[in-house]
């Protein structure tokens, strides 16, 4: 059976990358999967969080799911903490994955930068519990944006390697070929990598010093429209055909998230906007955005005014959640060989 799982770290900012690359796109699945989505607090803490701030951020996370679509009812929904066999799981794989494989995780190498010494443990060990999150619910597809790729290849390598390593244990507890599926990622659209709005070789990110750079879920109609407007862009107008995109980074985030605000194609967006100006465009972008965002944030602190309530959802998601994960916590057990009730 097809299953989705993704995550979403509870570390602020939530903004037009995360939505675009992923949010939107759980939504979408709802449709035709069965589908998990965890507000990954035990991966936010791989870098220090305040734990006033985590809590809020948690419940801000799950309000956005709720928001932008995602019914929690007929899906999963819950915080990763609730449910210990991610730990547990992440432990096990911590000691499937080897050392080489995790020294070439691009996305340690940029947080880390030059204090290798002084980052944490669980940081550099942040890959394994990724793929813990995925194979607990032995999940077979994740729709995450560009950057999480290398993780998800990972995921596999853990997945393969487990099956390897175990084959004859899984085969006697009558598994058959491989426990682990190898989880297919979901990255496709016109907004997979949405950059930063004041330099179009940098990713739109929760960190960047500048709000400027980045539309955040929660930023209202003004906000929206003034980071809209001081977009970088080049002097020229925009190109009719996707070719003219080539090397115009500023003018191609701005085309891509257009077409994926408007459930449309960057071919399609310049077919209608080609040869115009600028401002015309960022006039239309500025309405769009606006539409389609302004009801997001609006509902995000509508539901934040209930802080029980986020609650309730989280634990009842937590508890479907454990019922799934207890499960493939006691097949890894026998299969790995720890003795147990
Ligand atoms: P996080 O919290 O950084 O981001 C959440 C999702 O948003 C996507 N994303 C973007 N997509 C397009 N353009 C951008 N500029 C952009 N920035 C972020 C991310 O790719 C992601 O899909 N490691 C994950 C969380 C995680 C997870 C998992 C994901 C933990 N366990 C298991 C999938 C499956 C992360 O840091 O996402």
């Amino acid at each position: 059976a097809e299953r989705v799982f993704s995550g979403v770290q509870p570390t602020g900012n939530l903004h037009l990358g995360n939505y675009l690359g992923a949010i939107k796109r759980f939504v979408e699945l709802q449709n035709s999967h069965e589908c998990i989505y965890c507000v990954v607090d035990l991966h936010a803490i791989t870098v220090w969080q305040d734990p006033e701030e985590l809590k809020r951020h948690t419940r801000e996370v799950t309000a956005a799911f709720i928001a932008c679509g995602i019914d929690p009812k007929a899906h999963i929904v819950f915080n990763q903490s609730q449910v210990s066999g991610h730990a547990e799981l992440a432990w096990i794989f911590n000691c499937v994955a080897r050392m080489g494989w995790l020294n070439r995780m691009t996305q340690f190498k940029e947080k880390a930068g030059k204090d290798r010494e002084n980052v944490s443990v669980g940081l550099f060990a942040y890959p394994t519990l990724m793929a813990a999150d995925i194979l607990l619910y032995r999940a077979t597809h994740v729709p995450v944006g560009e950057d999480q790729k290398q993780h998800l290849e990972l995921t596999r390598d853990i997945a393969q390697k487990f099956n390897t390593d175990f084959a004859p244990s899984i085969a006697a507890y009558g598994h058959g070929e491989g426990y682990f599926p190898l989880t297919e990622p979901l990255i496709a659209g016109p907004a997979t990598r949405v950059m930063s709005l004041r330099d179009g070789a940098k990713k739109m990110s929760k960190s960047d010093a500048s709000d400027f750079s980045r539309i955040n879920l929660t930023d209202d109609a003004d906000a929206i429209a003034g980071k809209v407007r001081k977009a970088k862009t080049d002097p020229e107008p925009l190109p009719s055909e996707e070719e003219g995109l080539k090397g115009r980074p500023e003018a191609e985030n701005l085309v891509g998230i257009y077409a994926a605000l408007s459930d449309s194609s960057k071919a399609q967006v310049l077919k209608d906007f080609g040869g115009g100006q600028f401002s015309a465009f960022k006039a239309a972008l500025v309405d769009l955005a606006v539409a389609k965002l302004g009801p997001i944030g609006a509902d995000m602190q509508r539901l934040m005014n209930d802080v029980s309530a986020i609650d309730a959802i989280l634990a009842d998601g937590a508890a479907r959640a454990r019922a799934l994960a207890d499960q493939t916590i006691r097949d890894v057990k026998d299969i790995v060989g720890m003795v147990r009730a």
